[in-house]
């Protein structure tokens, strides 16, 4: 009896699995996840009308472009922006669609992430800002942005990750990779040369070959050969004439042909200008365009867009191949089957406490120390009165400075943090001591707060010295504030001082109380008229929701700061080279780079000017001390590598973060080259009273520069040093060897 039965169910299983396995087979290749991604993208190419292929390379709504309904293939949704999940906006608007489950955690701003030197909050950052993007169902992030901070004016370096090529590079992969681990492509932005936001989207950028690959383009490259960053996105301005959303040099020639990219190239909203070069110059998908006229705002204004219906006209009359929108669509495939079509990838996870936690960690190790005679951190013990001022202490900056603006589910403000923190501990009182800008709104989006005051200047300042007199410690807590002119997209800043009057209500407050702590809430380097008067300052980024819980802890000494500037703070705009030789904002829409490599400690080293504070500046509450550098061998050969090791001691009572940079210097080049550059960086973790040693290997893309004769990267022999500093002044110690 038993024998049939067994015999029967295992007919029946044996059927099953090979319909399982049949099913799989049975699949259409697109669709079969085990087959190779470029057999599913030719499969699902020969399935595809002329007008489902066009369809896919251009908006369907402010943020949407077409899927393939009939073969299952998903619609792109995109969303901004680098610091968190910008609130859904209408189909066709940039107002708010008013829902009310996109609330998200607003992270600090890319200064802060790189101000961290650390690589794996950069990677933490991916993680949590790509389970935010997964979990509201968008498959493309517009960001993390990476565009060189060339001047300390322009508006957007707060999005950005500093002067620095090699920190940049460093410090956007791991980003990448974290949000690309959700199933949610990076577009990395904003490629290239978009470095001011004065006449953005018209101004034509010269710039030499060597400072285009030295400074300008490593951290896009490190992105899409280190970061396998699945989308870039085109820049507003032109380059060579040509507008950088559809760029023969930097798309095809650059980008595909010699770094190899196999993503998707989108524009900006609104970057494109051409049928025939958005055509043939490597750009795959139109979003934001205005049209050129025909419609605006139209019900069909997107089958008006240049890759729309003119394109497809150009497609039926034969003037253009369809092989042309089949490259276009099958970077978009390989983007489905990454992110939309990947069954694997994970669900995501939104506005949780977890990411909060996050944000906090990394604006806690980005928070820079730049100065402190002693008053920080606050000893509860011994203070009894805290007086804060500054119209930055009560503002919310998760709303505003363009398209990262955020609805933020909860934003904790400094003065919030600082009494948070403090409790019964001692007396926080609050003075405003400025007005700068009370409104902020951006999209619908409105402050919960109302921050108007009718108070003259001169009263706030009374108010606020007069208290200070009698605090024990006076935290003045300003900076800029994202409104237009103030670290805001689509506008640069004016000049490098404080607006609003700060500088006179800081000296003011310096009179009445020496223990004067100064906190710049800012993305780019201020004017300091006052530091003389000033014991403590503390460089803040826009740091999100965890703002003031950050910078509390920091102020109070439960973190000890380790942040290192990501960019240089000049005395004065003169002492920026694309100030001083310029050619900064440029003449009738055309601007040429003429202070070339020489960006940041790169300038102030060849013109030998002192910064106010420089790149890699950063203090702690204890104190390091190295050892000599040493290198592993004399001499190294082309082909092979060179170590060098450094101790480093926390020498001090408490334990802390430094981070310690190697730089190289090329003793004699054929061509003019920076002093020296930043080639590697280690944020080692010290108890009080211990010791490590720091390894860097490198090999000699770490000694070359770019030819641009040769077009190629070039490591000359001779006589080189490795010089180890904690900022790019702050020199430790020095080691010659030769590269053979
Ligand atoms: C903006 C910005 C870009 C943003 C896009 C969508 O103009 O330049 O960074 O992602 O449009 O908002």
């Amino acid at each position: 009896m038993l024998k049939p039965v067994k015999t029967l169910f295992s007919i029946l299983l044996a059927g099953a699995i090979s319909v399982n396995l049949a099913g799989q087979s049975n699949l259409p290749v697109y669709l079969n996840e085990n087959k190779p991604i470029e057999e599913r993208v030719e499969d699902a190419l020969s399935r595809m009308t002329l007008e489902e292929k066009v369809a896919m390379c251009h908006a369907q709504s402010k943020f949407s472009s077409a899927g393939v309904p009939r073969l299952g293939i998903p619609e792109n949704w995109a969303t901004d922006g680098p610091h968190g999940i910008r609130p859904e906006v209408l189909w066709d608007e940039w107002d708010q669609a008013g829902w009310t489950n996109d609330s998200c955690v607003a992270f600090p701003a890319l200064t802060c992430l790189a101000a961290t030197w650390n690589k794996d909050m950069s990677a933490l950052y991916g993680k949590s800002i790509g389970e935010e993007a997964r979990y509201r169902n968008k498959n493309i992030l517009l960001g993390p942005g990476v565009n060189i901070y060339r001047t300390p004016l322009n508006g957007r370096n707060f999005e950005y990750m500093g002067e620095d090529p090699f920190l940049a590079s460093k410090m956007v992969v791991p980003y990448i990779q974290g949000v690309q681990a959700n199933g949610v492509a990076a577009c990395v932005k904003h490629y290239a040369l978009n470095n001011q936001e004065i006449d953005r989207h018209t101004v034509n950028v010269n710039v030499d070959d060597r400072t285009l690959y030295e400074i300008y383009l490593p951290a896009f490259k490190a992105a899409v050969q280190e970061g396998n960053a699945w989308a870039i996105m085109g820049a507003y301005n032109r380059y060579k004439g040509q507008w950088a959303c559809h760029n023969q040099y930097l798309l095809n020639d650059i980008l595909r042909d010699e770094w190899g990219f196999d993503g998707v190239v989108v524009s900006d909203w609104g970057g494109v200008n051409n049928t025939m070069q958005a055509i043939y110059n490597g750009l795959d998908m139109e979003f934001g365009s205005w049209t050129d006229g025909l419609s605006e705002g139209a019900s069909n204004a997107y089958d008006n867009y240049y890759l729309a219906n003119p394109f497809l006209k150009l497609l039926y009359s034969g003037e253009v191949k369809v092989e042309e929108v089949d490259k276009k669509v099958r970077n978009i495939l390989r983007l489905a089957f990454r992110t939309t079509m990947n069954t694997k990838r994970p669900w995501g996870s939104f506005g949780t406490p977890e990411h909060a936690a996050a944000g906090r960690k990394i604006a806690e190790e980005g928070i820079v120390l730049l100065k402190n005679n002693g008053v920080l951190p606050v000893d509860l013990n011994k203070t009894k009165k805290i007086l804060v001022v500054g119209e930055n202490a009560i503002k919310p900056m998760t709303v505003g400075g363009g398209s990262s603006s955020l609805k933020a589910k909860n934003e904790i403000a400094p003065l919030d943090g600082i009494m948070n923190r403090v409790g019964k501990q001692a007396d926080v009182i609050y003075a405003r001591g400025y007005v700068g800008d009370p409104t902020s709104e951006y999209n619908g989006v409105k402050l919960k707060r109302d921050l108007h005051d009718s108070r003259s200047a001169a009263e706030l300042i009374e108010e606020a010295t007069r208290l200070a007199k009698d605090a024990d410690i006076v935290i003045f807590i300003g900076g800029l504030n994202k409104s237009d002119g103030q670290d805001s997209e689509g506008n640069d800043r004016k000049e490098l001082n404080l607006s609003y009057g700060q500088d006179n209500v800081i000296a003011e407050l310096a009179k009445a109380n020496k223990n004067l702590v100064v906190v710049n809430i800012s993305g780019n380097a201020i004017a300091m008229p006052w530091i003389n008067e000033v014991p403590s300052i503390v460089q803040t980024w826009y740091n999100g929701t965890e703002s003031g819980t950050a910078l509390a802890s920091i102020l109070m000494g439960d973190a000890n700061p380790s942040g290192k500037l990501p960019f240089t703070f000049p005395v004065k705009l003169d002492d920026n080279g694309a100030h001083k030789l310029g050619d900064y904002p440029g003449v009738d829409k055309e601007e040429t780079y003429k202070e070339g490599l020489f960006v940041g400690y790169r300038w102030a080293d060849k013109e030998n000017v002192k910064p106010l504070f420089p790149f890699g500046h950063g203090l702690s509450y204890t104190t390091f001390e190295y050892g000599k550098v040493a290198a592993d061998k004399k001499e190294m050969t082309a082909d092979g590598k060179i170590s060098f090791t450094v101790n480093v001691k926390n020498t001090g009572n408490r334990d802390g973060a430094e981070v310690v940079q190697l730089y190289i210097s090329d003793l004699k080049s054929s061509l003019p080259r920076p002093v020296k550059e930043l080639k590697g960086f280690e944020k080692v973790t010290l108890k009080a009273g211990e010791e490590k040693t720091v390894t860097f290997t490198v090999d000699k893309t770490a000694l070359s520069y770019f030819d641009d004769k040769k077009h190629d990267w070039v490591a000359e022999s001779g006589d080189f040093e490795a010089i180890i500093g904690a900022s790019a002044t702050d020199i430790k110690s020095k080691v010659g060897f030769k590269l053979k």
